[in-house]
């Protein structure tokens, strides 16, 4: 690879795309339009609405879980994972370091310390071998995160939980229709947490869920979602005669119906979409494999993945460089997370040092472009970008 050839575009050759092809779009059809506006003409706007139980519904029955509650973000969903256990002030939960801000906040918000843990130098998931030294008196909690949508390794996390008494809250924001072991992704700790935003597999623009096979975990979600109130039951029991009871300090988490339709049209075809991702990211890998310099993905043991995010890992030092080049080339490259330590917000909870694979992760990420509508021709223009850029024939 040379940062001098003059035939990139960064040195201003041709380019490979004269079009940008974008990192992310989201997957939007004629059902999703219909369906949002038959919600829109029902005029039931409020949230909680007939869309959104049809939606969760539909939700616990994919994943194979008792229990989902849609709600307005996955940053919500993890505060209220926290708001319905109650752990005494200051007790710590242990998180990656490679994560969203939002995997903190759940803890944070509630009054709770974060332990930041490594993660595996080759996928960005926690390294389950560094957990247990992370543990204290104090530890309540673990949350694990699937990068990319790549589960993290539940069993040896559950574990671990398991040995200490320690709650698990799986940050399945990412991971949508992913599988470990031949279970799906939110069925595999106490609760777990699903995002909708704009650039996920599935998405309602913004919104989330919280999903659990707990039954007394799930009858507090329902009171604090709802501003701590029990108007869930008022609403489905019909027995209170318009009375519904104010009971706890919770918040508004409720979705409104037309994202509860939105999400039953994306729930139809998360199959379909997942399998087209599949299919670019296992092009990607056929057509970069031969490239020394960089890694493909590592898939967690038996495991699959929705392929939310694609990236390769480039030699240190390089990815900057690299990046603007395949950008000139009309192939948008991106670089997230930043590990948490590295933020200012975070900066008290360690050092560089501390999180060698975290480190090594983020130094050599750099994400390409992967969404259901990416046409064949795109595909080919994103890996013809990587290989003339890292100096491979075409
Ligand atoms: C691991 C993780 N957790 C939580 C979130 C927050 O999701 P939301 O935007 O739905 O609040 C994100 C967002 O990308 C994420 O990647």
């Amino acid at each position: 690879m040379s940062q001098n050839d003059n035939s990139l575009a960064i040195n201003g050759g041709r380019p490979v795309s004269k079009k940008v092809i974008p990192i992310h779009k989201p997957y939007l059809d004629k059902d999703d339009s219909e369906a949002v506006r038959k919600a829109v003409e029902s005029t039931f706007l409020s949230g909680d609405g007939p869309a959104c139980k049809e939606f969760e519904k539909g939700l616990a029955t994919y994943l194979g879980v008792k229990h989902a509650y849609f709600t307005t973000s996955c940053t919500v969903a993890l505060d209220l994972a926290f708001r319905i256990k109650n752990f005494p002030r200051d007790s710590e939960v242990i998180i990656p370091d490679f994560t969203y801000t939002s995997t903190a906040l759940g803890p944070l918000l509630n009054n709770l310390r974060v332990r930041l843990a490594d993660v595996d130098s080759e996928n960005g998931n926690i390294d389950v071998n560094k957990l247990e030294n992370l543990i204290t008196e104090k530890t309540v909690a673990i949350v694990p995160v699937d990068y990319a949508g790549n589960p993290a390794d539940m069993d040896k996390i559950n574990q671990i939980a398991k040995r200490y008494n320690l709650y698990v809250v799986h940050d399945t924001a990412q991971s949508m229709g992913s599988s470990y072991k031949g279970k799906k992704t939110g069925t595999l700790a106490d609760v777990s947490t699903f995002s909708f935003h704009g650039t996920k597999n599935l998405t309602t623009g913004e919104g989330g869920a919280i999903v659990t096979d707990d039954d007394e975990l799930a009858k507090k979600i329902i009171i604090m979602r709802e501003k701590g109130t029990n108007k869930h039951s008022f609403l489905t029991d019909n027995i209170s005669r318009g009375y519904y009871e104010y009971m706890d300090i919770g918040n508004s988490y409720v979705q409104f119906n037309i994202l509860g339709a939105l999400g039953v049209a994306q729930l139809a075809k998360i199959e379909r979409m997942n399998a087209e991702r599949a299919k670019i990211a296992n092009f990607y890998i056929q057509e970069l494999s031969d490239i020394a310099a960089i890694k493909m993905p590592k898939i967690s043991a038996k495991a699959n993945t929705n392929w939310h995010i694609f990236y390769i890992l480039v030699p240190a030092g390089q990815k900057y460089w690299i990046l603007d080049a395949l950008r000139a080339e009309g192939v948008y490259s991106n670089v997230h997370y930043t590990p948490l330590h590295r933020n200012k917000f975070y900066s008290h909870l360690g050092t560089d040092e501390n999180f060698k694979g975290a480190m090594k992760f983020f130094g050599g990420l750099l994400r390409l472009p992967i969404y259901p509508s990416l046409n064949e021709t795109e595909r080919t223009c994103v890996t013809t970008a990587v290989r003339k850029v890292l100096g491979y024939s075409i």
